[in-house]
């Protein structure tokens, strides 16, 4: 019984680090890594990526704008790439791309 509860807890544990997006704000890509344990959200990065025909490499992997699908589970789509850099718009608010 007490190894079946360790399981269970860390199971748990690892589905509230592994966080997804908050459905229906934007990301900047940096934000996105931040979020993810390690770099499981890179893979769905990459894909929305390709999907809005944005080259995918370091720059437009952390200063890609990304939006969290609602009912996605996580997903997300690729907004824009920000020439001058992805702003952080603070907790539950979206990123934004820097102005010039
Ligand atoms: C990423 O790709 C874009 C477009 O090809 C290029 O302008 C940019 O310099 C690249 N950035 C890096 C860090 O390789």
């Amino acid at each position: 019984m007490v190894k079946i509860t360790a399981v269970v807890l860390a199971a748990l544990a690892t589905l509230a680090a592994a966080r997804n997006c908050t459905p229906g704000l934007d990301y900047c890509g940096y934000i996105l890594r931040d979020i993810a344990t390690g770099n499981n959200y890179d893979a769905q990065m990459k894909s929305a990526l390709r999907k809005l025909g944005a080259p995918v490499n370091e720059s437009s992997m952390t200063h890609g704008l990304f939006y969290c699908i609602p009912g996605g589970d996580g997903d997300v789509q690729a907004l824009a790439i920000c020439a001058n850099g992805c702003l952080n718009g603070g907790k539950e608010r979206n990123d934004f791309c820097k102005l010039p």
